[in-house]
């Protein structure tokens, strides 16, 4: 009877799809953009698809229930946010330990859904993900279990139903939302789960889509401040190369074989195309989506791209980032942006 849901995480996925027809305009884009708005998504990003599949999945198979066990994650970013969320709304005890610098916005937000944050980390283990890479991130796991009666690690970076979150979801709300039509799919990687399942989906319906994988510009990751900002010099995407090929920062879940193409974006870049989005669009995305945007802009331009269907996956909202005042227009950093 009615329209009443039983819970948020009936709430996850089928998110829209905008076509920036303003933005064409203004730019003379030869390409068509439109991008899918992850932050619809009931606890404000991407990152709630993996976080319900994951739990559920794990329920499935009869690993986990709400009464015995203590699910358990590092990580600083929105994976957090997803899972303390659908932790709460399941019943579950839900262990997070945060990297440095996690942003002001994200830390309350985990506050808010009562996650029992880990403060006794010790700082040459966490220290140790950025030195060793992904290796090291097992070594944290394996602390903040300790004493814990029944944890269940969520394992981002290596569980398989990331992956599966979005080639049963997202891939398929992308294909079905354009009618079979879109040409060239870009992201990001963080994990490397939502790109890999989107791309996977979409060349198995059809082998041409292309897949462009967003990339921070090297010059920044050199120079990790930006406008008083250090962030490691990844602005919410990572860098999985180096100049040899995959790095140790490539976590298990990212496929390079389904990716056509790389691009590499400057942090200015990504800044111009979230100030053009709001600006154009009414629309405030978060860097990394930025990032992507940016990419899709650079493609739009082309003219062997005139009249193509691109879509960028703009994984969360700017609201998520207002302590790192990226609405601010900074004419010194973004004036030798070419869009
Ligand atoms: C805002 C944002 N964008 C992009 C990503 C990358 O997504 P994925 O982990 O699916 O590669 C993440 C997480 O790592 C993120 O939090």
């Amino acid at each position: 009877m009615g329209n009443i849901h039983n819970s948020i995480t009936e709430l996850v996925g089928n998110t829209p799809i905008v076509e920036f027809h303003r933005l064409k305009k203004a730019l003379g884009l030869k390409g068509r953009i439109a991008g899918k708005l992850e932050y619809f998504n009931p606890a404000g990003s991407h990152k709630d698809r993996m976080a319900l599949e994951i739990i559920e999945a794990a329920e499935r198979r009869g690993d986990i229930s709400p009464d015995k066990t203590t699910l358990v994650e590092f990580t600083s970013g929105n994976t957090g946010v997803a899972m303390a969320a659908f932790a709460a709304a399941k019943g579950y005890k839900f262990k997070i330990g945060v990297q440095n610098g996690v942003s002001i916005e994200r830390s309350k937000l985990l506050e808010a859904y009562q996650a029992d944050i880990a403060t006794d980390i010790p700082q040459e283990l966490i220290l140790g993900v950025f030195e060793k890479g992904i290796a090291a991130f097992s070594e944290v796991i394996e602390f903040m279990e300790k004493g814990v009666e029944n944890p269940y690690s969520t394992r981002q970076l290596d569980n398989p139903d990331n992956i599966n979150a979005h080639y049963k979801h997202t891939g398929p709300e992308i294909w079905n939302d354009t009618d079979g039509k879109v040409d060239i799919f870009v992201g990001g990687v963080g994990t490397g789960g939502s790109t890999h399942g989107v791309s996977k989906y979409l060349k198995e319906k059809n082998p041409n889509v292309k897949v462009v994988i967003t990339q921070p510009d090297p010059n920044d990751v050199v120079n990790p401040i930006v406008n008083g900002v250090e962030d490691g010099g990844f602005h919410g995407i990572h860098q999985v190369h180096d100049d040899n090929g995959i790095t140790p920062m490539a976590p298990a879940n990212f496929n390079d074989g389904l990716v056509d193409e790389y691009r590499f974006i400057s942090y200015a870049e990504t800044l111009r195309a979230i100030h053009l989005l709001a600006k154009y669009e009414g629309i405030f995305v978060g860097a990394s989506s930025g990032a992507s945007l940016a990419v899709a802009i650079k493609l739009a331009l082309e003219s062997e791209n005139e009249g193509k269907l691109i879509i960028p996956l703009l994984p969360d909202n700017g609201e998520r980032y207002l302590s790192e005042d990226l609405q601010k227009i900074r004419p010194e950093v973004e004036e030798k942006v070419g869009f």
